[in-house]
């Protein structure tokens, strides 16, 4: 037992026996302060308790007290619930504490989980902004790119058109216009001609005359397919496809299916010219025997394809082919974007070139069922 217990003890002694003589609250609340000075002292409950064990021992030893023994003990447990009491009221300070301590830890943890949560969404947001950006940022290369490729394409197509009226006018005038020039002399001879060879003049300047008119007819072909308009996109095409094959000895093959007439005009249209542009290559650059032309409908689209069995060309032919302004495929590519389609090339060299062009069909198709609806060779 250490000093202070050993003082603390004395007068819980002395204190105890003086409550026990006469009950007083005055006495009650010094034990309170005997039990808060223990408790300021270092000790605890079971100290308290060993010390008024100790002194209740020693008191009922006392002659005093040995008659009410009974009695003591009932009055001495109020007296040591009084010593008790500040422990219990800061065990209980404590327990408060302790649950508000929780809730304030409980918080804090909430409190953290949102600050998480709006971290995460500001982050989120953070990289949907960049991707954004990204993407606006891709946006505006692309747009930039395709200003210059269309100042470009402008800048070929008044270049084309100039040389189109010049070739226009060239084959007019060497051509149309020399056999009518040749037709117009055969008639002013005629004045002067013999009787008997005034039939065999007529015929020529008819022959002459003849010719002039398939040629304006050719031209008047060429420059827009009339056919188109009146029969369709299959009859134009077969009936192109026929000139072509006479005029060049290519074979030609031609199968489609009666959907492709389901295309809008502008569809129809952009066909069309693909297969005259993919042909005139064929006939320019492939050195090719035979040519497939095949329409076919897959899906909601209608696709064409041209293969021809020609050398071919390595890719960066055509690269090369767009530095020099060529712009066949690059005019062929532009048309089918410009109508939504898609449009693919496969250039095999030795083994032959294929371009395929997919357009949407917007209006459905006539006659289901009916995917072979022509073939045929031309030639
Ligand atoms: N079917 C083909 N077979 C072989 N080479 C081809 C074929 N189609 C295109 N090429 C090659 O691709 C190049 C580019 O073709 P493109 O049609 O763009 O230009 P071009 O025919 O040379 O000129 P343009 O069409 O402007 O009058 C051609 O010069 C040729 O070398
Ligand atoms: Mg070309």
């Amino acid at each position: 037992m250490n000093a202070l217990t050993r003082k603390l003890t004395l007068r819980y002694c002395t204190l105890l026996r003086r409550y026990i003589a006469k009950t007083q609250e005055e006495v009650l609340a010094q034990a309170n302060g005997l039990g808060r000075a223990a408790m300021a002292g270092g000790l605890g409950v079971l100290e308290m308790t060993r010390i008024h064990q100790t002194s209740m021992v020693q008191l009922l030893r006392e002659a005093e007290f040995a008659e009410s023994q009974a009695a003591v003990m009932r009055t001495s447990e109020t007296f040591l619930l009084e010593a008790l009491s500040p422990f219990e009221m800061t065990y209980r300070g404590f327990q408060e504490t302790n649950i508000r301590l929780q809730h304030l830890i409980k918080d804090t943890e909430n409190a953290n989980c949102s600050l998480q949560r709006e971290v995460n969404k500001r982050k989120q947001t953070e990289k949907i902004l960049r991707a954004r950006e990204h993407r606006m940022r891709e946006l505006l290369a692309e747009s930039q790119k395709l200003q210059e490729n269309l100042r470009q394409y402008s800048r070929q197509i008044l270049c084309i058109q100039e040389t189109e009226r010049r070739r226009i006018s060239r084959e007019l005038h060497d051509d149309v216009g020399q056999t009518l020039t040749a037709a117009s002399i055969v008639f002013e001879n005629l004045v002067f001609s013999h009787p008997s060879t005034l039939e065999a003049s007529l015929k020529d300047a008819r022959a002459l005359l003849q010719d002039a008119t398939v040629k304006v007819h050719d031209f008047a072909r060429d420059l827009r397919p009339t056919l188109l308009d009146e029969l369709g996109l299959l009859p134009a095409l077969r009936s192109y496809l026929d000139r072509f094959a006479a005029r060049t000895g290519l074979h030609i093959t031609f199968r489609a299916a009666q959907h492709a007439e389901a295309l809008g005009e502008d569809e129809k249209i952009t066909l069309f010219r693909v297969a005259q542009e993919s042909l005139t290559n064929v006939a320019k650059h492939a050195h090719a025997h035979t040519v497939r032309v095949t329409i076919s409908r897959t899906g909601p689209r209608i696709r064409m394809d041209v293969h021809d069995d020609g050398r071919s060309f390595h890719p960066q032919n055509f690269d090369q082919a767009a530095k020099r302004h060529r712009l066949g495929l690059l005019g062929m590519q532009e048309r089918v974007r410009l109508v939504n389609g898609s449009f693919t090339l496969l250039a095999r060299p030795g083994k032959g070139t294929q371009i395929s062009v997919a357009l949407p069909c917007r209006v459905p198709a006539v006659r289901r069922g009916s995917a072979k609806a022509d073939g045929g060779a031309p030639n």
